[in-house]
């Protein structure tokens, strides 16, 4: 795992902007895995100014999203499709009929899930998945106690995940009890993970996936099994750190060839 410290979230995006950039210019059908929440936004904001100021495409890319809640009506501005609408699909040159979600309004929700599995597999799998973390360790949904071999499937969130989401809801009882997700099994296919997190709030979920033991108390420790993982962090989100020294010294001593 590669841990890598700047000085606030605007360096965050522009790194993580880097590596998703890398694989649309790279791949003849790039594959990318998008997160909502905070996290990522000035990712998505560096990328749409990209492409308006520097012909970045979308043309030959799909993506999927990490995760859905379930329930919300049609036209809900906070479902996880309308949101990534909102912050990048539509304001790139990505064709909406290659932009996927788990279905948070299906009747048969296994088959749903089995069939989000199928696409992901049909499109050739994940090239970079964006992640952010939660500040009880959750990775997309996979709430704490998550199987780390988990796939796409139902879950249930936490009470404090429910309190955390719901500042973009007009009140805590809005946020649903059900989500829709990717398992950790299923991010854990992807090609290349790259972790954002920024500010103090995600320090001891940081510090406990990166540091601490492999566990499903912290899924987001998961990380910690793939050959490809990034962590990008603010000062603030790194606080928690025992070996920030070390990190800074690898990344940069870093060889340019070597890339993220
Ligand atoms: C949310 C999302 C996750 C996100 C995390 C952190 O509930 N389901 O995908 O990474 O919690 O959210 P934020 O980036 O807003 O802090």
């Amino acid at each position: 795992m590669e841990v890598v410290i700047l000085p606030g979230a605007d360096a965050v995006g522009r790194l993580a902007a880097d590596a998703v950039e890398a694989v649309l210019r790279t791949r003849e059908r790039p594959v990318l895995g998008l997160a909502t929440g905070s996290s990522p936004l000035a990712t998505y904001a560096e990328l749409r100014r990209r492409h308006r100021e520097a012909g970045l495409s979308f043309a030959h890319a799909t993506a999927f999203l990490l995760d859905e809640y379930v329930g919300l009506p049609a036209g809900h501005p906070q479902r996880y499709r309308a949101v990534i609408d909102a912050e990048l699909t539509s304001r790139v040159d990505l064709h909406d009929s290659r932009v996927h979600s788990p279905d948070g309004d299906a009747a048969d929700v296994p088959a749903a899930c089995a069939a989000y599995e199928a696409a992901i597999a049909a499109a050739g799998g994940v090239d970079v998945q964006l992640l952010g973390i939660g500040s009880d360790g959750h990775l997309g949904f996979n709430e704490p106690g998550s199987s780390l071999a988990s796939r796409t499937r139902i879950k249930t969130l936490t009470a404090r995940t429910r309190a955390d989401n719901a500042r973009f809801f007009a009140g805590p009882d809005e946020v649903p009890h059900h989500v829709l997700t990717q398992g950790i099994g299923t991010i854990l296919d992807a090609r290349h993970l790259l972790l954002l997190a920024t500010g103090e709030g995600k320090a001891d979920a940081v510090a406990a996936a990166v540091e601490g033991p492999l566990a499903a108390a912290c899924p987001a420790s998961a990380l910690q099994l793939h050959p490809h993982a990034t962590v990008v962090l603010d000062e603030a989100a790194a606080k928690g750190l025992a070996r920030a020294g070390y990190y800074r010294e690898v990344y940069g001593g870093k060889p340019a060839w070597q890339g993220l």
